[in-house]
């Protein structure tokens, strides 16, 4: 369910025409609905009601303060993966006992910013991420809650740079060695180890692969239990899939009830990561058609936003249906790309689209997750614009950049080639 509907063949975003947020705020926008937005991070709740879980949305797919402000109002937490997310889970007034931080490279600086603000668990990924938390926090007189990252080494069915969960991929630590950490838990005088963390990947459209996951983590944690460690939580990360072309994804319902009877027998406390879950259909990115051209072979619609605005058709070939704001009843085959100076700058490919012409809109669908916060300045390009649409309401939620915000940062050094 998404609200960005057809109304007398124009498309809405809840009850505002987006052909209007187009003029109004120029492009090219990203445009969420907080409707949509609520609507699926209370899906999954009502669906895991039974069991209760903390679910920490995942900010790396969509980092913007409002967004964050709006999840963290209905009882969301967060989870960070940096220095600079943890920075806007402050912002955005998260608490401390809501945040859960991954990551395989986590830096002295972030690790000590974070015990310092007293997060609810650190996801550990390495011995050596666990030695060095323990270091920090003894200097910092602290005893920190971690959980142990586990690499279940399943297969999760999905492009391979967003597979995590296989052995040869950098997250986690496998079974044994996590064992063997959980033995020598002692040695460790500043960490509380607390409980299993496992993320296998994203965009996983079958509930097969959580489960075989999940399996192998509760049969770890009665294997544990036999030793006498007892945990508390257990985080199953995020990753759930959503529809962007003609997939079938698991609905939160039957992803529930496939894991909590699994989830149940373990006895912990859970912990949920979702984040293409909740966002990715509630934002667009609105583009509008800078020309027409017709090449010997093909038939290009170029557009004023790119690779640089939603990168994911660029790096994952990834697919998201292109909707004119009036409908068209005529379509034709064509490329849709942006402006940047590369030919891996599309956003459709051999694509049957509206026929459009110069000067009218295009919205790309379920832009909502990983759009915005991969998009770039390359090219010199400024980013887009995000307005939060709320049923008659649009509001800014991210100003345009402006010339000057690209080059704030950069020093130009004048007499170079003197020294
Ligand atoms: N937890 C951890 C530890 C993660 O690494 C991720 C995503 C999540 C949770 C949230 O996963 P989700 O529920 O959104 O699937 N840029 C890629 C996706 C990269 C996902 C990275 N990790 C894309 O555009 O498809």
């Amino acid at each position: 369910m998404h609200e960005f509907k057809y109304k007398n063949n124009q498309l809405y975003c809840e009850n505002i025409l987006v052909g209007k947020l187009a003029k109004t705020f120029g492009t090219p926008l990203y445009v969420y609905s907080y409707h949509t937005l609520i609507d699926h991070y209370l899906k999954l709740k009502s669906a895991f009601s039974e069991i209760n879980p903390l679910i920490c949305y995942s900010v790396k797919a969509n980092s913007n303060l409002s967004i964050l402000k709006a999840l963290i109002a209905k009882g969301a937490g967060l989870d960070i993966v940096s220095g600079g997310e943890l920075f806007r889970a402050q912002k955005a007034a998260c608490p401390a006992q809501r945040i859960v931080y991954a990551s395989v490279g986590k830096t002295d600086k972030e690790i000590s910013a974070a015990i310092g603000r007293g997060i609810l668990f650190f996801n550990v990924e390495s011995l050596a991420e666990l030695k060095n938390i323990n270091r920090i926090a003894k200097g910092l007189n602290k005893i920190t809650r971690v959980a142990i990252r586990i690499n279940p080494d399943v297969e999760a069915k999905t492009h391979k740079y967003i597979s995590t969960g296989k052995i040869t991929n950098k997250f986690g630590i496998d079974l044994d060695s996590a064992y063997k950490v959980l033995l020598l838990r002692a040695k460790f005088s500043n960490l509380n180890i607390c409980g299993l963390h496992i993320h296998i990947g994203s965009q996983i459209t079958q509930s097969a692969p959580f489960v075989e996951a999940i399996k192998k983590v509760s049969n770890f944690i009665q294997r544990l239990k036999s030793k006498g460690i007892v945990l508390e939580y257990l985080n199953i990360g995020g990753g759930l899939g959503i529809i962007y072309d003609h997939e079938a994804p698991q609905t939160a319902e039957i992803y529930a009830n496939e894991i909590i009877p699994l989830l149940k027998k373990t006895g912990l406390k859970i912990i949920m990561e979702p984040g293409r879950f909740i966002v990715g259909n509630a934002g667009i990115l609105v583009v509008k058609v800078l020309y027409i051209k017709h090449t010997l072979k093909k038939k290009f619609i170029i557009v004023d936003g790119g690779m640089n605005d939603l990168i994911r058709p660029a790096l994952y070939s990834a697919y998201h249906n292109i909707w004119p704001l009036a409908k068209i009843a005529k379509t034709e085959k064509a490329d849709v790309v942006g402006p940047i100076c590369e030919s891996g700058d599309f956003l459709a490919k051999e694509r049957l689209i509206a026929k459009v012409k110069e000067g009218d809109y295009l919205a790309v669908m379920s832009a909502g997750a990983y759009g915005f916060s991969m998009s770039s300045n390359y090219n010199s390009r400024l980013r887009a614009a995000e307005v939060m649409v709320i049923k008659n309401k649009a509001l800014v939620i991210r100003k345009r950049e402006s010339a000057q915000d690209l080059v704030r940062n950069e020093v130009m050094v004048n007499n170079l080639t003197k020294l």
